[in-house]
C-alpha cells in the first residue's frame, strides 16, 4: 500500500532542496516553477521535483542520478549565507552547543558576530521561544550578518547591536554566552555581569597567544570557575567497497574553545 505523505515529506513550490548527485555535488536551491537546476552532470526540471517524496531519486538531462533531500541547517549555513569574516566552523560548533546545553528557550549573547554564521546556529538551536542578542562593533558585518538572518528566517529569533562590549552590554540574565572576538580578556566584567548565576561561556579563539592571555585573565578575574581549553580534530574517511581509510587531507588547525562557568566573584 502506497503511504500517504503529508504535505511537510513531499516538495512542494517555494521548499529548499538539496540536490545530492554525489559527495562534491549538493546542490542547494529554492523550488520555483519552470526553474532548471544545473550542474557538470546535466540539468534538472524544478518541476520534476514538486509532488515527490523527500529523499526521491531524479534524473539529469545526461541521465546522471541524483536525489532530491530536505536540507538541514548545516546545509543552508555553509551554501547559502555570505562570509565576510572567518566563522566558527561545524566541528566546534556542535561542541560549543553541547558544553552550553543549550536548547529551545535558552537566551543566548553572542561576540562578536562576524557574518552570523554562528549566530544562525545559535538561533535555529533556540528557536521558538528563546533569542539571541549578538554584538559587533563592525557595523558593515552586522549588515550582511542581518541579511544572513533573513535569508533563513532566524532574524525574528535575533536582536543585533552595534557596540563594544568591552564597555557593558545591555542585557542581563543570559543561560549562556559565546564569545569570538581577539581580546575578550578585556570584556569578562561585562560578561560576568550579563550571564545568570552559574552561567556557562564558551569563548573560541585562533591563538595560543590568546588562550595564555585569556586562561591568566580568566583566573586573575575571579568570578569564573571550571575554566576548560578544548581543541576539536575531526578526520573524515574515505569510504570505498575496497580501501577505507583516513582522508588524506584534513582541517588543520581552526582555534580553541576555553569554557568556564560563572561563580560569585570573591570580594
Ligand atoms: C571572527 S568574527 C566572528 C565570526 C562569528 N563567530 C561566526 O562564526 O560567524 C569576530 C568579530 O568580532 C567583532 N568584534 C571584535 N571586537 C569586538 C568587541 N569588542 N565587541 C563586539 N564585537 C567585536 C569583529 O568586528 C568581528 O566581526
Amino acid at each position: 500500500m502506497t503511504p500517504v505523505l503529508s504535505q511537510n515529506e513531499v516538495f512542494n513550490y517555494g521548499d529548499y532542496a538539496l540536490i545530492y548527485i554525489d559527495k562534491r555535488r549538493k546542490i542547494l536551491t529554492r523550488l520555483k516553477q519552470g526553474e532548471k537546476i544545473s550542474s557538470d552532470k546535466g540539468v534538472i526540471a524544478a518541476d520534476d521535483i514538486i509532488g515527490k517524496e523527500k529523499g526521491s531519486q531524479i534524473k539529469t538531462s545526461l541521465n546522471i542520478r541524483a536525489w532530491a533531500l530536505k536540507p538541514l541547517i548545516l546545509d543552508y549555513i555553509d551554501k547559502s549565507l555570505k562570509r565576510v569574516t572567518q566563522v566558527i566552523y561545524p566541528k566546534d560548533l556542535g561542541f560549543i552547543i553541547l558544553m552550553l546545553g543549550l536548547g529551545s528557550g535558552a537566551k543566548v549573547l553572542e561576540a562578536g558576530v562576524g557574518s552570523g554564521n554562528t549566530t544562525a546556529l545559535l538561533a535555529h538551536i533556540v528557536k521558538p521561544d528563546g533569542h539571541v542578542y549578538g554584538y559587533d562593533i563592525r557595523e558593515e558585518f552586522l549588515k550582511v550578518a542581518k541579511e544572513n538572518l533573513e535569508k533563513l528566517g532566524l532574524d525574528k529569533y535575533v536582536t543585533l547591536r552595534l557596540a563594544d562590549v568591552r564597555k557593558g552590554i545591555d542585557e542581563t540574565g543570559f543561560d549562556a554566552a559565546v564569545i569570538d572576538m581577539p581580546d575578550p580578556w578585556e570584556a569578562l566584567e561585562a560578561l560576568h555581569t550579563s550571564l545568570k548565576p552559574s552561567a556557562p561561556i564558551a569563548f573560541f579563539i585562533p591563538s595560543i597567544q590568546q588562550l595564555i592571555k585569556l586562561y591568566n585573565a580568566l583566573e586573575d578575574f575571579g568570578g569564573f570557575i571550571d575554566i576548560r581549553a578544548f581543541e576539536i580534530m575531526l578526520r573524515e574517511f574515505e569510504l570505498s567497497r575496497t580501501a577505507i581509510r583516513p582522508s588524506t587531507y584534513m582541517v588543520g588547525h581552526t582555534g580553541f574553545i576555553v569554557f568556564a562557568r560563572k561563580i560569585v566573584k570573591s570580594t
